[in-house]
């Protein structure tokens, strides 16, 4: 598959992953705190997840294409011994850190949740939206020729 159809996939994986769950921290997550209804979130969360799962998969594989295409393969990785390869790197273990909040949250914090643990799922959602951002950032240094310190 060509780099560029790769990085088509990529970004339409990123609006959907990033986009939705802005829209999830700034719009929704205020009124759910504010009227303490788990309802509204538990509603966003069941029809989110059939696109955001995907989305997040997605941008898996094709990043991961576009790594080795970039000759940063599995034995590369967490070397940071190359500014495009430390990039990848760091995006490695941010998607690592979003799947422990996703299996935090959909195995202990959402079959339990009540108004009162709404703080704690408040928290994995920026968590998560947080990262999301900076993977987007740490991305876009890409086509700089990657990240140095
Ligand atoms: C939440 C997850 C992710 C988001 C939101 C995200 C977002 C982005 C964005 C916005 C770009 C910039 C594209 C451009 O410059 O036009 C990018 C590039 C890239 N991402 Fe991701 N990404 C994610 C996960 C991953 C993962 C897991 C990998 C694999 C290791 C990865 C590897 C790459 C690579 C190699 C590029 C450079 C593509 C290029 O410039 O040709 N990304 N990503």
């Amino acid at each position: 598959m060509s780099h560029h159809l790769l990085l088509i996939v990529h970004l339409l994986g990123a609006t959907v992953w990033v986009g939705g769950h802005l829209i999830l921290a700034v719009t929704i997550l205020p009124e759910v705190l504010k009227k303490k209804d788990v309802e509204i979130l538990l509603d966003f969360e069941r029809k989110y997840e059939k696109i955001g799962i995907p989305a997040l998969l997605l941008m898996v594989i094709s990043g991961v294409w576009m790594s080795y295409k970039f000759g940063v393969g599995f034995s590369n990785w967490f070397h940071f011994s190359n500014p495009i390869e430390t990039v990848i790197s760091l995006k490695l273990i941010l998607l690592l850190i979003t799947v422990l909040f996703a299996i935090s949250a959909n195995f202990f914090v959402i079959p339990k949740l009540t108004a009162k643990t709404l703080p704690l799922m408040a928290f994995h959602i920026l968590s998560v939206t947080t990262i999301g951002v900076l993977m987007l950032l740490l991305g876009s240094f890409v086509r700089y020729g990657g990240l140095s310190f």
